[in-house]
């Protein structure tokens, strides 16, 4: 198995030992892995050259890319992050929106659809569920059908030696068997939400395909759509 993982800290705290563990666990054939903030995409600026050009032209190109690329190659897709004030953290998120561009409503990669995300994270004692939603949200929207996620409360602190070894046992206990879902993967099926998300899509790409007169120029979104096979020039 093929495995990225985009660490949502490059504290060796918490978050990062949780990820350990799961990995430890899962022991997949090939591993890749970014620490953000010094492997995220400085913030998206808005100017639009990914939608209207190619996010080749992005000017954060060259840090997106690569997260990108495993992304694409890996048969599992892991973000282990803490929880920052109830959300994802920010850096996250700014890798996010670069991926935008590669969401349903513009131009998803076909090599998403069957792949597997797990989302690994913690806080001091706030739920975990909106953070994980951020993430789970633009997994669905790029295409990743089946995402688990597993979030713990730290309750003790929020220093990994100085909780006790009683409490860091039950959460080994947990991821363990949080990564043994993931063991002999197969792709995954495509459900209904991203079913549904896709079907949206492909009708506004069809509409601006009937607007768009024979001989006038085709945005590179629809013209993915097409290349894709997805919806034919006449609609
Ligand atoms: C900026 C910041 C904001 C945080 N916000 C919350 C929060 O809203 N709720 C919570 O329970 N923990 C919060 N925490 C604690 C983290 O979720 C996490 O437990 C802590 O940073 C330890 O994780 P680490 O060892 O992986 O860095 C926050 C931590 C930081 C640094």
């Amino acid at each position: 198995m093929k495995c990225v993982v985009i660490n949502g800290t490059e504290q060796k705290g918490c978050t990062y030992n949780l990820k350990e563990i799961f990995i430890d666990e899962l022991k997949p054939e090939q591993l890749t892995e970014f620490y953000l903030p010094k492997d995220a995409p400085a913030y998206c600026t808005g100017c639009k050259t990914c939608f209207m050009k190619s996010e080749t032209l992005c000017p954060h190109y060259q840090k997106v890319n690569p997260i990108w690329q495993a992304m694409l190659e890996s048969d599992l897709i892991v973000f282990a992050y803490p929880v920052y004030v109830l959300r994802a953290p920010g850096h996250l998120k700014s890798l996010l929106d670069h991926l935008g561009v590669h969401w349903f409503a513009h131009r998803p990669d076909p090599k998403m659809f069957d792949k597997t995300a797990a989302i690994i994270t913690q806080s001091i004692g706030a739920p975990n569920r909106s953070a994980q939603k951020d993430v789970e949200t633009s997994l669905n929207w790029l295409g990743v059908s089946r995402v688990k996620k597993i979030g713990f409360g730290m309750m003790e602190g929020v220093i990994w030696d100085e909780i006790s070894k009683k409490r860091r046992n039950r959460f080994e206990k947990k991821v363990r068997a949080f990564a043994n879902r993931f063991k002999n993967l197969r792709s995954a099926k495509r459900s209904l939400k991203t079913k549904f998300i896709f079907k949206m899509c492909k009708i506004m790409q069809s509409t601006l395909s009937k607007n768009t007169l024979p001989g006038a120029e085709i945005s590179v979104d629809l013209q993915h759509w097409i290349n894709n096979g997805w919806i034919t020039r006449s609609g």
